[in-house]
């Protein structure tokens, strides 16, 4: 079950678009899904966003090499939630998480997601998936990923990770 809003009202994101393109209009689309008839993955994006759109927009960090927007929710030494926001065309690279397990869950749209492995120094792609709301992403301790969005829309999902990373920059970035 779908819980977009009308193509009239949900705007799509320019595949060329900046972050002061993007930014409005995310904030736009999470305003139309507020509208939107209840459904338990818009129920748990409610609860997890601030209701104030100010705080929201003020919240919202950008990553402008993936073209994806995240928020950070919770965070401490054994476990650290956030969501992110995908553009069209967004792409988080190629990454691991250090030793944290991290699951993925996606609320809005749908993402796909590569789960990678390094050898002789080059990544491989051991498996491909698509993952569409309230379908859940594992990614194992040590595990490299990728995630994007080819999708028409935006798309969010939640990020949990056991315990905290140990830094939140990229630890791999092929070209
Ligand atoms: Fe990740």
């Amino acid at each position: 079950m779908t819980i977009l809003p009308s193509k009239a009202s949900f705007p799509k994101s320019n595949s060329l678009a900046t972050e002061e393109v993007l930014k409005p209009d995310l904030c736009q689309v999470i305003q139309g899904l507020r509208s939107q008839p209840l459904t338990w993955p818009l129920i748990i994006l409610l609860s997890l966003l601030p209701k104030n759109p100010t705080q929201l927009e003020k919240q919202l960090q950008y990553s402008e090499k993936g073209r994806y927007f995240w928020m950070p929710l919770f965070s401490n030494p054994f476990g650290e939630v956030l969501l992110c926001f995908w553009s069209v065309n967004s792409d988080s690279r190629s990454h691991d998480h250090f030793q944290s397990l991290a699951f993925v869950i996606v609320l809005i749209g749908k993402i796909s997601q590569k789960l990678l492995h390094v050898s002789a120094n080059k990544l491989f792609i051991f498996e491909q998936q698509e993952l569409k709301e309230l379908s859940v992403g594992v990614i194992p301790a040590y595990q490299a990923h990728r995630i994007q969005n080819f999708s028409q829309d935006w798309a969010i999902s939640v990020h949990l990770y056991f315990p905290r990373r140990k830094s939140i920059e990229l630890a791999i970035d092929e070209d």
